[in-house]
């Protein structure tokens, strides 16, 4: 379902060079859990970035659900991306001037789906936030965010679901209950869930833990 081959990614910076994601073979079925785990700077963000092309490696090639991301122009990939990938992005990247609401029913609009506000207005109870719908991003708490993001990813139903630190903003009860949520969904949707966390009990939820070391993996 997704095969990692020798992925690299380097950025550039003042002259000197970082290797962000080193070296990267990984080979995941449809419907497993993954955790990555790592320091922070062991390249997690970028190695997530990569699988839902909204970068592109340096060296190496990713492909999913039998398409190769890499060959892909920005076009394919954004409608590639928009039916099968949801993402919650460590920093949420909520749209500052739509509501909790429209935010969520944003990428169902894209995808043209029916009843958009109704669906967004259902994924958004799932995290429980059925009273802050017409709330802006900045008129919500930081775990309030989160949780909207996570509607964002779930709304459309998508076969792969990558977390960058879905709970890392979330109290321990709250934190709970809405990983319960993504990993029902998750299982019920067979769809396969690559999450980002330092902690240790999400981590060993899931079927199988990658450690990243400086941007290679070390088991
Ligand atoms: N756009 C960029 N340009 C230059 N360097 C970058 C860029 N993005 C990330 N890096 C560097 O690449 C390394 C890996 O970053 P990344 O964000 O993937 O780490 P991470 O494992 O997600 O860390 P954290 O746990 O703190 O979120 C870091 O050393 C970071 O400074
Ligand atoms: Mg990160």
């Amino acid at each position: 379902m997704i095969e990692i081959q020798d992925l690299s990614k380097t950025y550039q910076q003042a002259g000197s060079a970082i290797h962000a994601v080193n070296g990267v073979n990984i080979s995941i079925e449809k419907g497993q859990t993954v955790a990555i785990t790592g320091r922070s700077g062991s390249g997690k963000t970028t190695l997530l970035t990569l699988l839902a092309g909204l970068d592109r490696p340096t060296h190496g090639q990713i492909s999913i659900l039998g398409k190769n991301l890499t060959s892909m122009s920005e076009k394919e990939m954004g409608q590639f991306r928009g039916e099968n990938i949801g993402i919650v992005f460590q920093k949420f990247h909520l749209m500052p001037y739509l509501t909790a609401l429209e935010n969520v029913s944003l990428p169902l609009e894209i995808l043209g789906v029916k009843d958009a506000d109704k669906k967004a207005s259902e994924a958004l109870a799932l995290v429980g936030l059925e009273d802050r719908l017409t709330h802006l991003p900045a008129q919500l708490s930081g775990g309030e965010c989160q949780r909207v993001a996570i509607a964002r990813a779930l709304v459309t139903g998508p076969s792969i679901l990558l977390a960058d630190e879905p709970s890392g903003n979330l109290d321990s009860h709250t934190g709970q209950k809405v990983m319960d949520l993504l990993f029902e969904l998750a299982e019920k949707k067979k769809s396969t869930l690559i999450l980002v966390t330092h902690d240790q009990t999400l981590a060993s939820r899931c079927q199988r833990q990658i450690n990243l070391t400086a941007g290679s993996i070390s088991q």
